[in-house]
């Protein structure tokens, strides 16, 4: 028996545009992702001799193939043309599920990435995007990580200038989104306001925080029931009058993040936020994981 440990690292949308709506019932993305240090750890076994073993802190959570770190050792062990031995896995979950932040997506990366050095298998960083994709759409990103233009519907990543190391609050009000739900709402309305990714890709070329910061937008905000749109409002104006230089909300939300330059604030966002949603962190900035392997 062979095991290790790995850490899955939340993403945030930096920005987030809807291109369109695809042949294929997929949408075209233009996103740009940061990698934050939210984690939850898994624990992977092989060659227990027993049948696929699943397990997690979150006992809603599937404890089989339809969980997305299952489907990512099985398709790993498939595309390699390996035998694992009898696999077991123990996910202890942090990020918050349902959320916008990837955490199932997440999961999945680490078990390739953790899987492909446990078994010995060698494979590419790129051969595990290619694999990741097959597990879902936000997973290729969430193999590399750190600071990234995500296109297509999620897979075709380009790397970007870090985002300069900043404090991070992030805060997951009580509600849930469903994803799908939420691309068809987008599809029956006119997206009023887009971000301006040129700009903040440009921002980020130049290493300027603030002009990355005021640049943030997920259209996926204008999507939401007003009641909703109204809460995450309220979390952005809170994050900005402790001084976050933007705040916006991530993926299909709810999570909404604010990034900041000074400790005293986003500490004091953190402490404000904390009091009314247990779901409240506060962290950094995070790069590329494939090059801290
Ligand atoms: O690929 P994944 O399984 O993560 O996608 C979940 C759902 O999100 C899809 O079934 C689809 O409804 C929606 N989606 C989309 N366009 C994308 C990514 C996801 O419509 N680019």
């Amino acid at each position: 028996m062979a095991a290790t440990e790995v850490r899955a690292y939340a993403k945030l949308n930096l920005s987030l545009d809807v291109l369109g709506k695809r042949p294929d019932g997929y949408h075209d993305m233009r996103m740009v992702m940061q990698t934050v240090g939210v984690t939850d750890t898994l624990r992977l076994e092989t060659g227990t001799g027993q049948p696929l073993r699943m397990e997690s802190n979150l006992g809603f959570l599937p404890a089989n193939e339809h969980n997305l770190a299952a489907a990512a050792a099985l398709r790993l062990c498939e595309a390699a043309g390996v035998d694992h031995g009898g696999l077991s896995i123990r996910l202890d979950k942090t990020i918050p599920v349902c959320a916008g932040l990837a955490g199932g997506s997440a999961d999945a990366a680490a078990v390739l990435r953790g899987l492909n050095g446990l078994l010995g298998l060698g494979l590419t960083g790129t051969r595990l995007e290619e694999i990741g994709a097959l597990v879902g759409s936000d997973v290729p990103y969430c193999v590399r990580g750190g600071t990234a233009l995500a296109e297509g519907r999620g897979e075709i990543l380009t790397d970007l200038p870090a985002l300069p190391s900043c404090l991070v609050v992030l805060c997951k009000p009580a509600f849930s989104v469903s994803t799908p739900e939420l691309f068809r709402t987008l599809d029956g309305c006119r997206i009023r306001r887009r971000p301006d990714t040129a700009g903040l890709l440009t921002a980020l070329g130049q290493g300027d925080l603030v002009g990355v910061a005021r640049r943030m937008y997920n259209v996926f905000e204008d999507a939401l029931p007003p009641r909703r749109a109204q809460e995450i409002d309220a979390i952005k104006n809170l994050m900005i009058q402790h001084g976050a230089l933007g705040a916006s909300m991530s993926g299909t939300g709810p999570t909404v993040f604010g990034l900041f330059e000074s400790r005293t604030g986003a500490e004091s966002a953190f402490a404000a936020l904390r009091e009314q949603y247990p779901e409240t962190f506060l962290t950094q900035t995070v790069g590329n994981l494939l090059e801290q392997v």
